[in-house]
């Protein structure tokens, strides 16, 4: 009855008895659903990220949503992003009759190359509305020639910073914070969770205005305060557009309250272990690619995920070869994943706008041979070295 003892899983949210201690004191204060917990969260996020604004939302889908909403992204409109991410930086350009553009990635690195970019731009039928920057796996996208390109071409940028807090852009502003505005997303798997929720950052107040109207079904209480006075009219509200369900609920913001003290010790475990990893996997040459460039600097990552490139052995091809991969790690006793199988080769993708797969080629070839390590808090020195031995004895 060996069991799964020694399993060790993909990824594992760190949880004390601070969140214990916080979401019981949400549940027996006799209000569970958003209030001033979620105040108190986006005040102090904002103030973390040195943004203007932040708003509270149940999953960084929503934020990116309510982000593109509020900048006036609508049906005919084209916006740009790249293939290589999950399916939710995209879905949210078609949620509002837009459609995206999708724009290769990095040479080597999984992010947007500001160059592509450029070229997809100026080859657009017409000027994209918005460009949606995802910093995948942490590391922050080339943002000043990003913010460069989109202020020429008069383009709204939305960045996609679900697995990149907390670490800083190259222009030195939080990822999130360099565009007009910034999706942080706190699903379990992520750099901090309220197990799943949202947060919109911005420092444009109209963005942040309507981002709030549009979270909770459009109703705007502001607009009765004007002409009503006193607590007997605060039964009232105006909706005044065809809004969302997409509030925090308070027991989620106390967890957040709680995750966000702890985001920079968790950043800098995450780091240890990416440190960790790197020295052991550096000595074996042309088994791999690393997940960044030896002597580039290891704390300009968020580290949310660690991606190891595999190089398949002569002749076998890369997708097999890394498949055989996992499953060796798996008989091993170790959880990996795949970050990411890119959108235009997923069935919606190719269907509706009729990619093929060369279509995006740095992309393709990136996703044949990629490999999620275990990379939270919580996994022990001891788990790091049996994740090294196994990579380092794969096929
Ligand atoms: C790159 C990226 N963007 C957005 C999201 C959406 O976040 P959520 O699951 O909180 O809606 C995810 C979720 O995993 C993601 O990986």
């Amino acid at each position: 009855m060996k069991a799964n003892i020694d399993f060790i899983p993909f990824s594992r949210p760190v949880i004390g008895p601070e969140e214990e201690e916080a979401v019981l004191r949400v549940l027996r204060s006799g209000w569970l659903t958003t209030a001033g917990e979620t105040k108190a969260f986006e005040e102090e996020f904002a103030r973390y990220v040195e943004s203007g604004q932040a708003v509270a939302v149940n999953s960084g889908t929503a934020a990116l949503h309510l982000g593109l909403e509020a900048m006036g992204v609508g049906p005919g409109d084209l916006v740009v992003t790249t293939p290589y991410t999950f399916t939710a930086s995209a879905e949210v350009i078609r949620y509002l009759g837009a459609d995206p553009l999708f724009c290769d990635i990095q040479e080597n690195g999984f992010n947007m190359d500001p160059e592509q970019l450029e070229q997809t731009v100026k080859h657009a039928p017409k000027t994209p509305k918005a460009v949606i920057p995802v910093h995948i796996a942490g590391e922050p996208c080339d943002m000043k020639s990003i913010m460069d390109i989109a202020r020429r071409y008069g383009m709204k940028v939305l960045e996609d910073a679900a697995h990149s807090f907390p670490v800083k852009s190259n222009d030195g502003k939080w990822t999130g914070t360099s565009g007009h505005a910034g999706a942080y997303s706190f699903y379990a798997n992520k750099t901090i969770t309220t197990g799943e929720g949202g947060m919109l950052v911005t420092n444009d107040p109209d963005i942040a205005k309507r981002a709030r109207i549009m979270r909770l079904h459009g109703i705007d209480r502001e607009i009765w305060n004007r002409y009503t006075a006193g607590n007997t009219q605060s039964w009232r509200y105006a909706v005044v557009e065809a809004g969302y369900k997409y509030n925090m609920p308070d027991m989620a913001a106390a967890i957040g309250r709680v995750q966000l003290k702890k985001a920079g010790e968790f950043r800098s475990k995450r780091e240890d272990i990416a440190r960790m990893y790197t020295e052991a996997f550096s000595k074996t040459h042309g088994r791999w690619t690393l997940p960044r460039a030896p002597g580039s600097r290891f704390e300009h990552h968020a580290w949310h995920l660690y991606l190891l490139s595999v190089t398949p052995p002569g002749g076998e091809d890369g997708e097999h070869y890394r498949d055989r991969c996992i499953e060796y790690l798996s008989g091993c006793g170790i959880g990996t994943s795949v970050h990411f199988i890119p959108l235009h080769i997923m069935p919606y993708y190719r269907a509706r706008f009729g990619f093929a797969p060369q279509d995006f080629p740095r992309a393709l070839s990136r996703y044949q041979t990629v490999i999620s390590l275990p990379i939270y808090p919580a996994l022990t020195r001891h788990q790091v070295d049996r994740v090294v031995q196994a990579v380092e004895n794969m096929p």
